[in-house]
């Protein structure tokens, strides 16, 4: 049984990959699988968190006893996210959001000679710098997803988008990362202290996050 360590806290989790539509049946997107924030959102609620998971499109059942929100598109999971801001006490922000967006979305399916007209792409919003700047007493969590030399990276992100902690994903290793059971990951806390954890399920690594959430939102 778990220890209600985290009653009363309010949560706020981001999960799954966006979807950003081309036209009625075509979309960029990636591969997360939205198990790792899906983890943390469980082992909140396990803790005694009250938790809002705000989910882009995956095939995982929503747990219970989490208020699910289902979004598509990074604007969707923004508008989502900063409906909920003012009722949080912390964020974990850990859904894959696409950088770009088709400049529009056609409302007919396109013919495909047309597909390179497609493809004019615009930046979305950061929606973690944003939720940075607006921080107040939060606490956030942001992911980064790098390769080998992205440990500097991701020490510029935690900085620039104001967060307490930042969780590096490496890619390109074997039996961890999207879709995976497993993870990998580093802590980068906001004083500069860099924990390594051994790979471990997705549940544990999120209970370890939640540790140091414990720890910001008691300070
Ligand atoms: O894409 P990047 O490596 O900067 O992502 C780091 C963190 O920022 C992740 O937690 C991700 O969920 C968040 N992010 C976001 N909005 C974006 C891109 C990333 O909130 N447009």
């Amino acid at each position: 049984l778990a220890p209600k360590d985290l009653l009363g806290l309010r949560l706020l989790v981001s999960a799954g990959p966006t979807r950003e539509y081309l036209d009625p049946v075509r979309f960029l997107s990636n591969p997360s699988s939205g198990r790792m924030g899906y983890a943390v959102a469980e082992a909140a609620r396990d803790r005694g968190a009250e938790v809002v998971l705000v989910s882009g499109p995956t095939s995982l059942p929503d747990p219970w006893g989490v208020e699910v929100v289902r979004v598509e598109s990074a604007l969707e999971m923004r508008e989502a996210l900063l409906e909920r801001y003012g009722w949080a006490e912390a964020v974990v922000m850990a859904a894959a959001v696409a950088d770009y967006r088709p400049a529009e979305t056609l409302k007919d399916k396109e013919p495909k000679a047309e597909a390179e007209k497609l493809l004019r792409l615009v930046p979305n919003p950061d929606i973690l710098k944003e939720l940075g700047e607006g921080k107040g007493g939060r606490v956030l969590v942001g992911f980064a997803m790098e390769t080998a030399e992205g440990l500097e990276r991701a020490r510029e992100k935690l900085r620039r988008k104001n967060l307490d902690l930042i969780v590096l994903n490496w890619v390109n290793r074997e039996g961890v990362g999207f879709g995976s059971p497993e993870n990998e990951v580093v802590l980068l806390l906001r004083d500069g202290r860099v924990l390594e954890l051994p790979r471990m399920t997705k549940r544990r690594v999120a209970d370890r996050i939640l540790d140091w959430v414990r720890e910001f939102w008691k300070a």
